[in-house]
């Protein structure tokens, strides 16, 4: 690939990797710098780290966490049911802690989960799940034992891997000549629209315009067919394929025509995005400073993977936030990456001593404000611009 960086993120740990105090030592950091592929105008990481770093029995995001995720993924399934047919042959990659495919039927679903603890989780729940990631050599083998599928999900995982092409051409040969590939990930235009860098981790070396996905997959004969805006993850992208050539509808050029506008194509987007980010750092900083400097107590909501790039890039340790809460089990009672803050549960962490929280799962926003209509202090964000909600 010919890259070209724009945009530096400094030294970042693993994002969703929380420690304990023994762990601090020997704490792996990679230099995270973005740039874009001149060919495909793909939005990549310079260099990747390796997957096992990140993906391993001890992962620690579970999709389940989120009931806006858990609504999301079944009223999704529920309307893929009505067009499929009843015994299709259903396989998701990167099956997390199996919130999409507990919506399915344990006979016909496989699944592919590189973290062993999901995958003996979905397993004994009785779905046949592949504790691998994602080759050629398990697309071979999943042809064989199983055939090819009707339906291939994938959400948030196409961009955690950093080889598409034989991604897309394996997946392509286990898709069924009339067989759907439906994927989703966060999308660049929302991340550029909200200023939200924070979309970018070890785990998203690819942040995916319509406009790249549309020249990558054509090389494998697989097309784009329809594209839905949604607005899980901080505003994502439902990308639909297939692998002959079938009737496009209309939101697929919408998109690529958006995109366009909003100028993706340009390189001077890039830089423009570059300084916003800058600012949206010292904003942050300033911001907190502040409230400390007041004597409030300032928490973070949300032990997310987003937060460890922000807090990460603005140097935001325990001087600036005192605790995160966080409603994930595998997170509680250790610290965040990089800048060791200690995360605990809600029950112990959310009362009337705190002033502000600032928004790590900004993404859930709606969802956090629903639950916590009596909390007492104030909510901050950075997206899409640094302020006190
Ligand atoms: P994500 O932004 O990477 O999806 O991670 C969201 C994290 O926020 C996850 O660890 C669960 C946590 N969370 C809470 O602690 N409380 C909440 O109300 C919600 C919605 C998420």
């Amino acid at each position: 690939m010919d890259k070209t960086k724009f945009l530096d993120l400094g030294k970042q740990p693993i994002a969703n990797r929380f420690l304990s105090k023994d762990d601090f030592e020997d704490e792996f950091f990679y230099h995270l710098e973005v740039g874009l592929d001149q060919e495909t105008m793909l939005v990549t990481h310079m260099n990747y780290v390796d997957a096992p770093m990140m993906f391993n029995d001890n992962y620690a995001y579970r999709g389940s966490m989120s009931t806006t995720m858990v609504n999301h993924f079944s009223m999704f399934s529920e309307s893929m049911r009505s067009i499929l047919k009843p015994e299709c042959k259903v396989l998701e990659i990167g099956s997390n802690d199996g919130v999409f495919i507990k919506n399915w039927n344990k006979e016909n679903t496989i699944a592919v989960e590189p973290c062993g603890n999901f995958a003996k989780e979905t397993n004994e729940l009785g779905y046949k799940t592949y504790s691998e990631f994602w080759t050629a050599e398990l697309a071979d083998r999943i042809l064989e034992e199983h055939g090819t599928m009707d339906f291939i999900f994938s959400a948030n995982c196409m961009c955690h891997i950093p080889d598409l092409d034989q991604t897309f051409e394996s997946i392509a040969k286990v898709l069924d000549r009339d067989g759907i590939f439906v994927f989703e990930d966060p999308s660049l235009s929302q991340m550029i629209c909200l200023n939200s860098y924070d979309q970018i981790y070890d785990e998203h070396p690819h942040i995916f315009s319509v406009t790249a996905l549309y020249k990558i997959l054509r090389k494998h004969g697989l097309h784009i067919i329809k594209v839905e805006n949604t607005t899980v993850h901080g505003g994502s992208n439902r990308i639909w394929v297939q692998g002959k050539h079938a009737n496009r509808d209309r939101t697929v050029t919408d998109n690529l025509d958006a995109e366009k506008i909003l100028g993706l194509h340009d390189t001077s987007t890039y830089n423009r995005f570059a300084e916003s980010v800058a600012k949206s750092k010292s904003d942050l900083v300033n911001l907190l400073t502040r409230c400390k400097a007041n004597g409030s107590k300032v928490i973070s909501y949300g032990a997310t993977s987003k937060s460890t790039t922000v807090f990460n890039y603005c140097n935001i340790d325990t001087n600036m936030i005192d605790y995160i809460t966080d409603t994930t089990p595998e997170k509680q009672g250790l610290y965040s990456p990089g800048t060791h803050i200690p995360v605990i549960p809600p029950e112990e962490g959310i009362d009337n001593t705190v002033n502000f929280a600032y928004l790590g799962a900004w993404n859930f926003s709606e969802e956090i404000k629903a639950k916590e209509r009596n909390f007492y202090g104030k909510f901050i964000t950075h997206v899409p611009t640094v302020r006190i909600l």
